[in-house]
């Protein structure tokens, strides 16, 4: 079935396929578990705009450009840059997109157990006639103890590697394709009850009637590096999906559909929990539990809420699935293409080094939680480094590498098989890749890690 490609590697078998992944991929605890939480830290809306203006100036030109590079040149993000710049520095991008994906997959695969475990407190019924302040101290008490979490984290990984060696047609593609859908439509269920709570406007202004005096620095510096982290950007995710894509498909209109169906779901999963959070007198900053302190209460109030908390979670855990199988795919393909290693090992070597770094995150929580850096601890540390300083670095790098190594000649190339070219809108994607992303990047940049003391 697939089209021109070149003979040995994978591609995604339709067009439908190529959303479901890199929809996949987008979709994932970065919308419903961190956008919410750092939202909450933020101050809400005044960060949501921020936010919001940075996907579509910064993400969007970044995610077209990461597909572009993928396509052109059929290979993993080293191999990329390597063969697109030979014999030049431009391979460190890719050394950094491989270095980023561990320490993202590490701490994803905790939150991911976490998730896990609540389906099984959700099956037991373990929310039922508890009190906001009890479903606070239960999270709180899990992500504490030292083993169980960490079981739920191997179970997760392991998972992630069953299906990144089945590859990329008959394991990514076919379990996004018909699981996505579905957590869609759980989330509007969500969104019904939670804006029929009593105080539910509070939580609708919190998150859309901004307050910019709010706003600080590190804020803006933490909506940049979410907005990488939720689109899957800046570290080759999108290099390697993209180098599996068929050369029949519009690279353009998947770049837009792939950016307004994430956002919305970030918007969509903020509208299931600030009314809640407001409703039942939780703290909006209370970080990363704060989804789930929050949901418990709004399934407790709701018909049917038994089955939905257990649906939700295990769909939340399905659209982790569906993302940290394309975080693992960048290290895998590294490994298999660079370092020549067959992809049953370089999945299984990849996912026991992640899983190993993951376990000190998830010890981080309690018993290691005194080892601080910058006043973090490590799981915070690791999540801090990666969303805000490599993915907006390895962003910086890309669309610096598109705008101004390869221009417009081997871009326009690129995009036009499978679309027809509109010229002035080429234009303005050349101007966003050359000056306004890097451009704001490396101002939100220096002007977040200045205010941002380093000890
Ligand atoms: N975007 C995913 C989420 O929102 C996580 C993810 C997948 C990711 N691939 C990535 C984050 C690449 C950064 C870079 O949950």
């Amino acid at each position: 079935m697939a089209k021109k490609t070149l003979p040995i590697r994978d591609v995604f078998s339709s067009k439908f396929g190529v959303i479901a992944a890199a929809a996949g991929s987008a979709v994932g605890l970065g919308n419903i578990w961190k956008f919410p939480y750092i939202a909450g830290v933020y101050g809400g809306a005044a960060f949501l705009f921020v936010y919001l203006g940075f996907i579509a100036l910064i993400g969007l030109p970044v995610m077209l450009s990461e597909f572009t590079i993928g396509r052109k040149s059929r290979s993993n993000v080293f191999g990329a840059f390597k063969n697109l710049a030979p014999g030049s520095p431009w391979k460190l991008v890719g050394m950094l997109g491989v270095a980023a994906a561990a320490m993202i997959l590490a701490f994803y695969g905790v939150v991911a157990g976490w998730s896990i475990d609540y389906v099984v407190k959700a099956v037991s019924g373990n929310f039922a006639a508890k009190s906001p302040g009890e479903l606070e101290s239960m999270f709180t008490n899990f992500i504490e103890t030292p083993l169980t979490p960490i079981l739920y984290q191997i179970f997760f990984m392991i998972l992630t590697m069953g299906i990144v060696i089945i590859g990329v047609k008959d394991g990514i593609e076919k379990y996004a394709k018909f699981l996505m859908p579905i957590l869609i439509v759980i989330i509007i269920i969500l969104n019904i009850r939670a804006v029929t709570l009593e105080g539910a406007a509070e939580g609708l202004r919190f998150l859309f009637y901004p307050d910019f005096s709010k706003l600080t620095a590190d804020g803006v510096l933490s909506a940049l590096g979410h907005a990488f982290f939720s689109l899957s950007l800046g570290m080759g995710t999108l290099v390697t999906y993209g180098s599996y894509i068929g050369d029949d498909n519009n690279l353009a209109v998947t770049a837009v559909q792939v950016t307004i169906a994430d956002t919305l779901i970030a918007i969509l999963a903020g509208i299931a929990i600030f009314p809640a959070v407001f409703a039942f007198g939780i703290e909006p900053s209370s970080g990363p539990g704060l989804v789930f302190i929050t949901l418990p209460n709004v399934f407790q109030q709701m018909p049917g809420g038994y089955f939905f908390s257990i649906l939700f979670f295990l769909l939340l855990t399905v659209a982790a699935l569906t993302s940290s199988i394309s975080i693992l795919e960048v290290v895998v393909a590294y490994f298999r293409e660079e370092l020549k290693i067959k992809r049953n090992l370089s999945t299984v070597l990849a996912t026991v080094l992640i899983g190993i770094i993951g376990v000190f995150c998830s010890l981080s929580m309690g018993m290691l939680k005194e080892y601080t850096t910058f006043g973090l601890n490590f799981f915070d540390l690791l999540d801090w480094i990666s969303a805000n300083l490599l993915l907006p670095l390895g962003g910086l790098f890309i669309s610096l590498f598109v705008g101004w190594y390869l221009g417009r000649k081997k871009i326009e190339a690129e995009l036009a098989k499978g679309a027809g070219v509109v010229s002035w809108l080429l234009s303005v994607f050349i101007f966003l890749v050359k000056f306004i992303a890097p451009g704001a990047i490396a101002i939100v940049f220096l002007h977040g890690l200045g205010f941002f003391n380093f000890g």
